[in-house]
């Protein structure tokens, strides 16, 4: 059984019935690429954990893997668990992990973790202007739970100065009791996922998100625009002892995690900052990265459901193994969206044997060949290439054939926008050094 009905669980769905395994799908609104694979799909609220335990039972289900974050905020999991169903995704109280910024940065610090940032926690009006007095520099401001990737602002970026600063952070205290500040770390973003039973870490290609909603990487953080992942597992501006840190990151988080009890199983995401200093921790998710999932599923080589049994069970085997090839995601979205969606519907003309590029549905309804739109991002064309452009420009010929008013990033995967990743990382790193 999967929850969850956007491109990152269409991704999965794939993987599932490829694997020759009888899916159940239970999701919001019908995505119609999830519906065509599912032996049953059950429309209801996500969020509804006592009624999909009690589907799970009837159904005689075998497993159940969680797609969507705030799913993993309820407790489904535990729910599942003690039934007797198996999961291959963290409890409620492993997930905080995610669903609570200040949960991950204490966990960290208090086992010595590296790749941890300066941080504060406010929880009046008073810390927060007496933290600004005190403090100069640039800083992200945060809420501590889930937002969708669309809650983090950081100065500089999408806040002018210290005053607007005080403004988000006031906004933020004014719905929550409290607020998170960080140290604003400079450099090149990139995304580890990995799979874990608990002990044992599984990483699964390096790939890069793009989370601004226009080209050249400006306007607001959005879920995520595109992704791009190489041939070589790395990224072309992150060397493979960058990974190799950011990996030892998340054994030691899962490590810390069993020691206190608090057993995490599941796909880790690790969200890294590439510094002058080596990688450090944006934030850890608790799940698959959407659309990062797309660039490494789509290169998966294996039993997929296979490995979800052996999270479950704690036996985790060297097993998942992904194919040296490049990839680029690039998401399909209503015009407007980050700003003022205006969703509208499109025609889709696709052969469904098509390997490469492959389409995803996301936050659509309708047919595999007339969707219509939400205000969310639509679908995913995601491409194989023997390099990263190679890849971008399979997008960009098979866009034909999607027809309607929407946008789309066309510099993702582009030899410019890798280009600009290099020297950003080359200029960070003299400078450092001068
Ligand atoms: P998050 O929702 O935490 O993934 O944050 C969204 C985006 O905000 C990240 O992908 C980064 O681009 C940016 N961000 C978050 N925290 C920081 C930080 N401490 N320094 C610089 N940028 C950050
Ligand atoms: N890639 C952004 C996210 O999945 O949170």
């Amino acid at each position: 059984m999967l929850i969850g009905g956007g491109g990152r669980e269409d991704a999965i769905a794939r993987k599932i019935v490829e694997a020759g395994s009888t899916l159940i799908s239970v999701m919001k609104h019908k995505n119609p690429s999830i519906y065509r694979l599912s032996a049953e799909t059950h429309i209801m609220d996500e969020l509804d954990y006592s009624s999909i335990v009690a589907l799970a039972k009837k159904s005689n289900i075998d497993l159940v893997f969680v797609g969507p974050d705030p799913v993993l905020n309820t407790p489904l999991v535990n729910f599942l668990e003690n039934t007797g169903i198996k999961v291959a995704s963290p409890s409620q109280s492993a997930a905080q992990l995610e669903t609570s910024k200040y949960f991950m940065r204490e966990l960290l610090k208090n086992n010595n973790i590296p790749g941890n940032l300066n941080y504060q926690l406010i929880d009046s009006d008073d810390a927060l202007l007496k933290f600004f007095e005190d403090n100069d520099g640039e800083f992200a401001v945060k809420p501590l739970g889930l937002t969708g990737g669309k809650g983090v602002k950081v100065m500089g970026e999408h806040l002018s100065g210290k005053n607007e600063a005080i403004t988000y952070a006031r906004e933020i205290l004014k719905r929550e009791s409290s607020v998170l500040i960080e140290e604003k770390l400079y450099g090149e973003e990139f995304s580890l996922q990995a799979f874990t039973d608990g002990k044992y870490v599984l990483p699964m290609p390096l790939a890069q998100d793009y989370k601004r909603a226009f080209e050249g990487d400006v306007g607001p953080n959005t879920g995520g625009m595109g992704s791009i992942s190489d041939f070589d597992h790395l990224l072309p501006f992150i060397k493979g002892s960058s990974r190799d840190s950011a990996l030892e990151i998340l054994k030691s988080i899962i490590s810390a995690m069993r020691k206190s009890n608090n057993t995490f199983r599941g796909v880790i995401y690790g969200q890294f900052m590439e510094t002058p200093d080596g990688p450090r921790v944006i934030e850890i998710n608790a799940r698959f990265a959407d659309p990062e999932s797309m660039n490494v599923l789509t290169i998966f080589d294996g039993d997929f459901t296979d490995v979800l049994f052996s999270i479950a069970d704690g036996n985790l085997r060297n097993q998942a193994k992904f194919f040296k090839k490049s990839t680029v995601v690039k998401y399909i979205v209503p015009k407007g969206y980050g700003v003022s969606p205006q969703p509208g519907s499109l025609d889709i003309e696709w052969d469904p044997n098509l390997e490469n590029p492959l389409l995803y549905y996301s936050s659509v309804s309708g047919t595999m060949d007339k969707v219509e739109m939400t205000s969310s991002r639509a679908l995913a064309i995601t491409a194989i290439g023997d390099s990263i452009p190679e890849a971008s420009e399979i997008v960009e010929k098979n866009l034909h054939r999607i027809r309607g008013e929407y946008y789309v990033r066309h510099d993702i995967g582009t030899k410019d926008l890798i280009q600009r990743k290099i020297e950003n990382i080359r200029k960070l790193s003299s400078a450092h050094k001068s």
